[in-house]
């Protein structure tokens, strides 16, 4: 089941540079915003203490750094987030079952007694590869939609608890792997607002709807000229 408060189904991408910029941000969202992502461009300029200036604020942070390596090293890497608190975390899903599988253990034996261990989520095909790069370049056979089914159902046997996956890929992942399997989307614009570069976009109550458990949104709050309020109608757009 998604959680049913809408302010712990929006996650906030955080990409920005520097750790300044970060607090900047989450000072505008206080008390709005529960959830962030911290990617690989924040994490590569602060590390660890990107993470740790989130939990201060009292919210969660989505580790969204996409390990992709052989078993035991991303295992390695798994059981790092668990040790930092993060709530989820993700790898590569072509990393292929047994580095999947290694990562959900790691990750779980890691987390301090009594404390939740971190969601682990995989990444199935990019949103910036469409068929033919899949196919001219990677040579995968099959349709975007059929490998990213592929890729899901190969994770959940691996342990994971869900996927990211763009607005049109939440209702074909839900019929396949049922309502616990946790969806999380980016790719969210509210009606009429800009697309930016993603091309695959949903409103976010359209995206709520169609079963995703939480909603990464990064631009059309964080380039907001009132990013309170632009996350005030997104989180009034998803609630029943
Ligand atoms: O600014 P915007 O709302 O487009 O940000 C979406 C966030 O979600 C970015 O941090 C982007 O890296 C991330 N993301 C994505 N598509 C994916 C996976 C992650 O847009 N398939």
């Amino acid at each position: 089941m998604p959680p049913r408060e809408p302010a712990d189904r929006l996650i906030v991408a955080l990409d920005v540079d520097a750790l300044d910029a970060a607090l900047a941000l989450m000072d505008r969202l206080d008390g709005l915003v529960r959830r962030y992502k911290i990617g690989s461009q924040l994490f590569t300029a602060c590390g660890p203490a990107a993470v740790e200036a989130v939990h201060k604020r009292g919210a969660a942070v989505f580790l969204d750094l996409k390990f992709h390596d052989i078993p035991s090293t991303v295992a390695g890497a798994a059981r790092e987030a668990a040790r930092l608190g993060v709530f989820m975390f993700d790898v590569h899903a072509c990393g292929g079952r047994a580095m999947m599988q290694a990562a959900a253990e790691a990750a779980a034996a890691a987390t301090p007694p009594g404390a939740r261990r971190p969601l682990a989520i995989a990444v199935t095909v990019l949103t910036s590869l469409d068929r033919a790069a899949l196919q001219r370049e990677l040579r995968v056979a099959s349709s975007v939609e059929g490998h990213v089914l592929h890729l899901a159902g190969l994770a959940r046997a691996a342990g994971l608890d869900g996927c990211v996956a763009s607005p049109g890929e939440i209702a074909p992942l839900r019929n396949h792997l049922g309502a616990g399997w946790v969806i999380v989307t980016p790719g969210v614009r509210p009606a009429g607002s800009d697309p930016h570069d993603q091309s695959r976009v949903a409103t976010p109550a359209a995206a709520a709807r169609a079963g995703a458990h939480y909603l990464v949104v990064g631009r059309p709050i964080t380039a907001a000229p009132d990013p309170a309020a632009a996350a005030r109608a997104i989180l009034h757009d998803i609630s029943p």
